[in-house]
């Protein structure tokens, strides 16, 4: 039962119990009209059937030569008004009946007054209403008790009922009809408030993490409560996500390079060439690990930005300048020329600063890592359909026929890297911050030698 409640729709529930509860008032409705009709209709019949037998009754005259009956025609045309239905009558007087028919049941308890006593009874082949009175006229000097009855079939009756309470009927059925889309729409309203705080917590942005404070009716208390509580575990977590990257870095990055400075410093000093050897291997390895830390965290950072993207206006001019500025001593110690080119006026892209900067770190290191001494680095800036392009193009050592996909992937570095310090998370992170800012990269080997790498990202 709990499974059948837990999924389908509340609200077809609600419209289907709306209408249970019409069509039951409607049936309800259709037998309260149909049982006072009848019961009114019995009333009324009633009071015009005693007053016929009382005016009967009253018209008996007493005398000396016996009773005198007058059967008025007004009398019966009066109960006749009321229908097609059959009378039948009987006055006995002194116990005998003198006119009318002498089988009409009479009364249990004999009428005491002209206060009309009615029964209901069966009689021939139908059943009757009599009204029966009684009275005393003087005969002969003498009171002589008189009774008079007067019978009456009710089709009139029923058929007036039946009238009613078809039309009840009727009312009841368009009182059900006129339920379905009185109950659709009240099931509607019910159901806006949810629909509209739906619609609130899904507009909010990715990194908008506040508490829902939507107004909202207090059966949905508990609801918003639990997503607050859920939201604010959630904002506890990522902000630890992002301190312990943060962290992580610095505790890295710090020890390691302390090491590095103390090798080199040992490297100086030493005279020794089986010492230098392994303190040139040392370092290299210390740098290595290094690269592979920064790569990591550079590669950590990126998943968990672009997964609460937030497009700001980066001028791709600027950061491309101040890469290139950063990588000028690593550029000059390998005696490569690193130029930018089209930087003129600003290039506008919509993303994550952060983003943007590392994959073009990337792009650069490459090339300058990959390119042989006294070559060149071009960094191109251009628009192109709609999209800005930053190329990256060295004269290095190409690619030796492998493409994008190949290299791209998680720790795959190329056949062609030789003693090459590297990660292989590079072209990673640089294909995952495009796709992230809907954008793309290529890379291609130079018909003249070396490699061109190419972002593309969407103009503001
Ligand atoms: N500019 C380039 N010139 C030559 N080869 C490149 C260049 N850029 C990338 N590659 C190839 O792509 C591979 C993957 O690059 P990357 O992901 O940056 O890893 P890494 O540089 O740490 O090896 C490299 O190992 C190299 O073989
Ligand atoms: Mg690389």
């Amino acid at each position: 039962m709990r499974a059948v409640f837990a999924t389908g729709s509340l609200r077809a529930r609600l419209v289907v119990q709306l209408l249970v509860v019409a069509a039951v008032l409607a049936v309800l409705l259709y037998f309260t009209v149909r049982s006072t009709a009848d019961r009114a209709a019995e009333a009324t019949q009633d009071a015009i059937l005693g007053a016929a037998t009382v005016s009967i009754a009253e018209q008996l005259r007493g005398g000396d030569g016996g009773v005198e009956v007058d059967l008025a025609y007004a009398t019966f045309s009066m109960l006749g008004a009321v229908g097609q239905d059959r009378l039948f009558y009987r006055i006995d007087i002194g116990g005998e009946t003198v006119t009318g028919y002498d089988d009409l049941p009479v009364p249990d308890v004999r009428p005491a007054s002209l206060a009309a006593v009615f029964y209901t009874t069966p009689y021939l082949d139908t059943r009757v209403r009599i009204a029966a009175v009684a009275r005393s006229i003087i005969v002969d000097k003498g009171p002589v008790p008189v009774l008079v009855l007067v019978g009456q079939t009710r089709q009139g009756q029923a058929a007036i009922a039946d009238q009613l309470a078809n039309r009840a009927g009727l009312i009841g059925l368009g009182f059900f009809l006129l339920a379905v889309p009185l109950s659709l729409l009240s099931a509607g309203s019910v159901f806006n408030p949810i629909n509209r705080l739906a619609e609130a917590v899904g507009r909010r942005g990715p990194r908008d993490l506040r508490p829902v404070r939507h107004p909202a009716p207090s059966e949905l208390a508990p609801l918003i409560g639990a997503l607050n509580g859920f939201v604010a575990r959630l904002r506890g977590t990522l902000s630890q996500t992002e301190t312990f990257i943060a962290e992580a870095a610095h505790h890295i990055r710090t020890p390691l390079s302390t090491v590095r400075s103390e090798a080199e410093i040992a490297l100086r000093q030493s005279t020794d060439e089986r010492t230098r050897v392994r303190l040139r291997s040392m370092i290299r390895g210390v740098e290595a690990s290094s690269r592979s830390a920064s790569q990591l965290l550079d590669h950590a950072m990126v998943l968990y930005r672009s997964d609460q993207l937030e497009g700001v206006a980066v001028d791709l001019c600027q950061i491309t300048r101040s890469l290139a500025r950063a990588f000028g001593p690593t550029a000059e110690l390998r005696e490569v020329t690193l130029l930018v080119e089209g930087d003129a006026a600003p290039l506008c892209v919509l993303g994550d600063a952060l983003l943007i900067e590392s994959a073009l770190r990337n792009m650069v290191d490459n090339a300058i890592k990959y390119s042989a001494v006294e070559t060149e680095v071009r960094i191109v800036l251009a628009t192109d359909a709609g999209m800005v392009r930053v190329e990256v193009c060295d004269q290095g050592r190409g690619l030796s026929g492998a493409g994008l996909t190949e290299l791209s992937g998680r720790f795959t570095r190329g056949g062609n890297v030789g003693d090459v310090v590297g990660s292989g998370l590079g072209l990673t992170i640089v294909t995952e911050v495009a796709a992230a800012l809907g954008g793309r990269f290529e890379l291609v080997e130079r018909d003249t030698g070396g490699t061109c790498a190419s972002l593309f990202l969407p103009q503001l």
